[in-house]
């Protein structure tokens, strides 16, 4: 278990650099004023990072990416290395997400080179499974789980450097969650599926629309130790309201 909680922003292909900029800096205000009981993580798109790592230089709030390549130089037209990423002053680095999965047709064992890659870079990846089915009984939903993260967890692996984001892709931008009493379930499951010695005490976030209203309940169960954000990451009151809600 994490203390403080995760909340980590997916802010995925949305905004501009005005938003981009008004976001972090309200953020990174809203800190000074009164401190958050959370550790924020911000994933903005590539060309926001920047602006990123000097609004949020000398702040409490963490700098992430959503992607990185699985490969570390070269001639790699388009590709974003994790050496690259901690260089422009991130700290984490989303990895293997559903989207990503999904329309980058990308497979367990990519998403584990991305993964080697990023810690071979000093960064801590967040990384996310999920099924597909919204009927799949527990042992259905453990059983794909099982096997994400076999494949695309790395030996690298270890508590510090590994965060796992449960996102059932049913839940992500639907606003539909999973009961309160499933996310915990699931979320112990996962523990136990983590290699031992290596990540089983790794963070376990939950995600999939979480709000503003959601969140309390969401992150007051035992076995979540944050929230991975995507819609409500994007409006400064809501996103702020759940990371309020961090507290252990
Ligand atoms: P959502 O996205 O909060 O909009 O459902 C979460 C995610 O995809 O990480």
């Amino acid at each position: 278990m994490t203390n403080p909680k995760l909340i980590a922003a997916n802010w995925k292909m949305n905004g501009r650099l005005s938003m981009a900029q008004t976001l972090m800096e309200g953020l990174k205000q809203a800190v000074l004023q009164k401190p958050i009981p959370s550790q924020m993580v911000i994933c903005p798109p590539y060309p926001y990072l920047g602006l990123g790592a000097s609004i949020l230089k000398n702040s409490t709030i963490a700098l992430g990416a959503q992607d990185c390549s699985q490969r570390t130089d070269g001639a790699y037209t388009g590709e974003v290395s994790a050496a690259m990423l901690k260089d422009m002053g991130c700290s984490y680095v989303i990895l293997g997400h559903s989207e990503r999965r999904e329309y980058h047709g990308e497979s367990d064992s990519f998403v584990a080179a991305k993964v080697a890659q990023a810690h071979k870079a000093g960064l801590k990846a967040i990384l996310c499974v999920g099924e597909k089915d919204p009927r799949m009984n527990h042992e259905e939903r453990v059983g794909v789980l099982k096997i994400q993260l076999r494949n695309s967890i790395p030996a690298s692996a270890n508590e510090q450097n590994t965060v796992i984001a449960y996102e059932p892709i049913w839940a992500i931008g639907t606003g539909v969650t999973p009961t309160t009493q499933q996310i915990n379930d699931l979320h112990k499951s996962i523990r136990e599926l983590l290699p031992a010695g290596m990540c089983h005490r790794s963070a376990i976030l939950y995600g999939g629309s979480v709000n503003a209203k959601n969140a309390g309940e969401i992150l007051a169960l035992s076995d979540v130790d944050g929230a991975l954000v995507g819609g409500a990451s994007l409006k400064l009151s809501d996103f702020l309201s759940i990371a309020n809600l961090g507290k252990i």
